[in-house]
This record gives structure tokens, sequence and C-alpha cells, in this order.
């Protein structure tokens, strides 16, 4: 677990360890071969009428399944800590976007290791490693926009 964190004050509230944790039994269950479509996680988001972002951060936090990856530019999102600082917001917005335009991947990751500098994204692909720490919504539409 990352030892550093941001200096200024934590912005949002993380989920408790014990929802992630139902949550990624609920998860196992309609993975295959230890993995899971990401359709499928936000049919059962909404089921269940809680965020794709709390299932998301439930994958690295609470499982050992994997998101079935997507061609295209990868975005890893730090789910761990960063939560306190807007995380789960980068991934829902990923959702709404992932769909339309250019395809791209979401990668949940537990701590990207920019802990003081978070929300913390990279998006891995054929131009290399590009780190967004502080992440925004809208630094990353760019950066997908231009990549
Ligand atoms: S907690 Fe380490 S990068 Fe988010």
């Amino acid at each position: 677990m990352p030892g550093k964190v941001p200096t200024r004050s934590p912005t949002h509230e993380d989920v408790p360890m014990a929802r992630l944790a139902s949550m990624g039994l609920e998860l196992e269950e309609i993975a295959v071969e230890n993995r899971i479509t990401l359709p499928d996680l936000v049919e059962l988001a909404e089921d269940r009428g809680r965020p794709a972002s709390h299932y998301l951060a439930a994958i690295p936090l609470a499982t050992e399944l994997e998101l079935a990856s997507s061609s295209g530019v990868e975005v890893r999102v730090c789910a761990g800590n960063c939560q306190r600082y807007g995380a789960l917001d980068l991934l829902d917005h990923l959702v709404e976007r992932s769909g339309k335009g250019r395809p791209f991947g979401i990668r949940p990751v537990e701590c990207l290791d920019h802990c003081d500098t978070g929300p913390a994204c990279e998006l891995h692909g054929e131009h290399g490693k590009l780190v967004l720490a502080p992440a925004t919504a809208s630094k990353i539409d760019e950066a997908l926009d231009s990549l």
C-alpha cells in the first residue's frame, strides 16, 4: 500500500472495504475464466443501483479478476487511496465515454505510485506511457482525443 498521500485534504469518501468485498463476490459470480467484461459490469451495477465505478474499484481491491481488455489505449486508474481524491468520478466518466469514439480500455489498479499527486491515471499505448496526476475528466478526454 502507498506510503505517501497528497498534502491537501481528501475531497471524497472511499467505498468501505466490507462493501467492496461483497461487490467482489457479485463480480466473481458473473465472471468467466476470471474475466469480466465492462458491459456485464455496467449491467450488474445498474441492477444493484450502484455506480459502475464502485464495481470497478472492487476488481483490484477485492478480487483476483481482470477486466477484459479492449483494443487501443489502456487507461489505468488508481482505485486505491486515490478514491479519496476523486478517482471514482474519473472511472464513471470513462465508463460514460466508452463505446463512443475511438476504443480504449479501462484498467482499475490498486496504486500507480503517484499517491501524493492523486487522483492518478496512466495512459498506455503505442505512444508509451502518459501520466496524469492529478488527473481530471477533461485532462483524460484531451489526452484520449490527442493520442
Ligand atoms: S494510492 Fe497510489 S497512486 Fe493512488
